[in-house]
């Protein structure tokens, strides 16, 4: 069986997703909008915004003018955003996905996430998201950054299941227990930062298991993802690095190297996630830095 960009996991409510796409954190709206039709033109079907990225305008862009020159439809992609923490709350979450659907000229999204579990806010949040997938404006729902404690209230108050959790996953941070429980749930696992925002790009180990096929420690990394069943989004805005992101179908990790990938774990979530409060704070600043 072959797999490449359009390999698929079907979710819990029968939408399929392209196992691996591209994230656009931390890019402007010109970054971005240059980055996804790299991406389309290297066979990229799945990308990943947020309002929170301040970039939505520029994925909207990119994607109208990167189909056309590939001659492909919105059909023949996935797209997904996050509705934003400033925004959370019942009436607020309501009000706030038009204006996503208009800055990334689209009637829907193929997946939308609750982007963190604002404290207090996020099961209203969760029932304004539900409203807006049986709307149709969504074609599957999940959340983001969800721990095992907030998941399970929100699954006490849920009428549908998340279909996803978009939690930071690397070989420095595995989430095995965020990872059990939502596979109870039939909820996937979507790994934000794959790459650990470059971190374990320079790692000694890895680069032995890469000069062993000959890769790059980013491409051994990806590929460890996909044979875990792991959706996953790197991030870049270089052609040469989105082309190369892409390039993991032509091998396969051993069982021992899979194993040597698992044993890095430290569970060690990046210092910023951390010192995040829940509430919401941190998360209007990004917005405000790249405009909208
Ligand atoms: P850039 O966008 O400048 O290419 P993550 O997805 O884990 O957050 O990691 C993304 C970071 O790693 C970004 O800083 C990105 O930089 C960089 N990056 C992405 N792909 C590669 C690659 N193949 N080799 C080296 N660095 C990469």
């Amino acid at each position: 069986m072959s797999f490449d960009l359009s390999t698929r996991i079907t979710l819990n409510n029968g939408t399929s997703i392209p196992q691996m796409g591209l994230g656009v954190w931390k890019s402007n709206n010109t970054q971005a909008k240059e980055a996804v039709m790299l991406g389309l033109k290297h066979g990229y079907e799945m990308f990943d915004t947020a309002k929170q990225y301040g970039n939505e305008r520029g994925v909207g862009e990119g994607l109208v003018e990167g189909l056309k020159a590939v001659g492909k439809t919105r059909e023949d992609i996935f797209l997904t955003t996050k509705i934003f923490g400033g925004d959370q709350g019942y009436q607020e979450t309501l009000d706030a996905i038009d204006g996503q659907l208009e800055r990334l000229q689209t009637d829907y999204v193929d997946l939308l996430l609750v982007h963190w579990p604002v404290t207090g806010k996020y099961v209203d949040t969760w029932r304004a998201v539900e409203e807006i997938y049986k709307a149709g404006k969504a074609r599957a729902i999940g959340v983001s950054n969800f721990d095992n404690e907030r998941m399970q209230n929100l699954l006490d108050h849920a009428t549908i299941i998340p279909a996803v959790n978009q939690m930071e996953y690397n070989p420095l941070i595995q989430e095995r227990d965020i990872l059990a429980f939502n596979q109870q749930h039939g909820i996937h696992l979507q790994a934000w930062s794959p790459l650990g925002g470059g971190a374990v790009l320079t790692d000694p180990e890895l680069q032995k298991i890469a000069d062993k096929y000959n890769k790059t420690i980013a491409q051994v990394v990806l590929r460890w993802n996909f044979q875990s069943g792991i959706i996953t989004i790197p991030k870049s805005v270089h052609e040469e690095r989105i082309q190369q992101n892409a390039d993991i179908f032509d091998f396969e990790l051993s069982a021992q190297d899979m194993q040597k990938l698992y044993s890095m774990n430290q569970e060690k979530r990046s210092l910023w996630y951390n010192d995040f409060s829940w509430e919401g704070g941190s998360i209007n600043e990004a917005v405000e830095e790249w405009g909208d």
